[in-house]
């Protein structure tokens, strides 16, 4: 697919109310669930975007058809244990969580798939989740920890308890996934709290699950050999995409945006109280409970930002958020320093890389040493420069918003991986007054 480099331009005050796209967590994790539950599994708000529709063709294949029925998805579910044999290698396209989830999944069946992904995921590390897995009597063809796999599942899993060396929802996912397919109880260990989504949504479809703290840690249980049943999930709007909005409301000058029903579970709002933290103006308004998450509208006015210390332990809850943090810290007046990143150099790209470089080449003062990024914000930014985003969606997005606030438009090689997991990116940010266009190093 030929690339498609887009500019984006210093835009007047950004104004209005928008609603962001389902969030991609939930919506993973809503059609796998469904496609292990027995019944009909009805879901509202699902984000229809690349990765969360390989995951649904993936189901399909494995049996369980996912549907678009109206403005509802319909997954016809098959059962824990119930999914069947592909005929074809199995796609996740640029899904880490869609690989990783799923490889959980397929452990507790006696079946064997091949999974392949594009270049970003076939680079990204599945060891930490083939080695928990392994243990449980999953098995993989060759001593490969990357995309391609042939993965072979066993009907006969081993009940673990496994304490997570990174902080990883994806891992914790994944070996709690299996345990609902082996016997007995299966436990996941973490030091740091990750989102938990798998936890409340399993419980929402009936798995028992027990989670307990002991000397600062948190351990999850599933009971295995598990009936789920079939259920209606409301997917709320993705903080994780919103971030991009409420970023752009925070920096251009005038702007007062408001982001109508998005997720505030406390394992995924860090970004937002660390925008506060900045002297953003971030109120969370008409606080409520839909389908057993923390909803919110989230309004941001543009206000004078200042540097601040982003300490590792707030990693997880905004795992996603730094490079878009990372601008808005370019704009800030002092030092941002954020510890403790060592996991955004396996994303879909290396993140700190790629956020350093993309900074650098907008003139902003920004640096990495080890785990750490620093950004040395003098207030405004100059922009103008062309931003390589290595086939990665929220490099493409965090650079689009820079854009918007720096004196010269910040132009990105490649806008077409927004449809990972943004699809209406681009418009929703134009319905509130952002501008785009192709840029003169795009051009020339
Ligand atoms: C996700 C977990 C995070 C995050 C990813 C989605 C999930 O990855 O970066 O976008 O849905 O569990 P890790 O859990 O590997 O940090």
């Amino acid at each position: 697919m030929a690339a498609r480099p887009l500019a984006s331009l210093a835009s007047g005050p950004l104004k209005g109310r928008v609603r962001v796209p389902g969030d991609k967590s939930i919506s993973h994790r809503a059609l796998m669930f469904g496609a292990i539950s027995t019944g009909t599994t009805r879901l509202r708000g699902l984000l229809e975007a690349e990765d969360v529709l390989n995951t649904a063709k993936v189901l399909s294949a494995l049996g369980a058809p996912v549907t678009k029925a109206g403005g509802e998805w319909h997954v016809k579910g098959r059962g824990v244990g119930g999914l069947s044999q592909p005929d074809s290698p199995l796609d996740f396209g640029n899904s880490g969580t869609g690989t990783r989830l799923m490889l959980g999944i397929i452990a507790g069946h006696d079946m064997t798939v091949e999974i392949i992904g594009d270049a970003s995921l076939s680079r990204r590390p599945m060891g930490r989740v083939l080695g928990p897995l392994q243990q449980m009597g999953l098995e993989i063809e060759g001593a490969r920890d990357r995309l391609p796999l042939v993965a072979r599942g066993s009907s006969n899993l081993i009940p673990i308890t496994y304490e997570l060396p990174v902080p990883s929802a994806q891992v914790k996912s994944a070996v709690l996934l299996a345990g609902l397919h082996a016997p007995g109880e299966t436990s996941v260990i973490e030091k740091e709290a990750t989102r938990d989504h798998t936890e409340r949504m399993l419980r929402h479809f009936g798995a028992e699950l027990s989670v307990d703290t002991l000397d600062g840690k948190t351990k999850i249980t599933v009971k295995g050999d598990a009936e789920l049943k079939g259920c209606d999930v409301v997917i709320p709007g993705d903080p994780s995409s919103a971030a991009f909005l409420a970023a752009a409301a925070a920096l251009v000058p005038g702007s007062d945006v408001t982001i109508e029903g998005v997720l505030i579970n406390p394992t995924r709002v860090g970004f937002y109280e660390v925008l506060r933290e900045m002297g953003a103006d971030v109120s969370f308004l008409n606080e409520r409970d839909e389908g057993g998450e923390p909803v919110a509208d989230i309004r941001v006015q543009q206000a004078p930002l200042k540097g601040v210390h982003v300490a590792a332990h707030r990693a997880p809850s905004m795992i996603d958020e730094y490079p878009v943090l990372s601008v808005v810290a370019a704009f800030a007046q002092g030092e941002t320093r954020m510890d403790g990143l060592a996991e955004l150099k396996v994303k879909e790209s290396d993140r700190l890389a790629a956020t350093v470089a993309g900074l650098i080449a907008n003139g902003v003062d920004a640096a990495s040493e080890g785990d750490v990024l620093i950004v040395r914000g003098s207030g405004a930014v100059r922009g103008g420069g062309l931003v390589e985003t290595h086939l990665d969606h929220r490099m493409a997005m965090s650079f689009l918003t820079m854009g918007l606030a720096s004196k010269e438009p910040v132009t990105v090689d490649d806008v077409a991986m927004v449809a990972t997991s943004f699809p209406e990116f681009l418009s929703l940010m134009q319905s509130l007054g952002a501008r785009f266009g192709m840029g003169a190093e795009a051009r020339g």
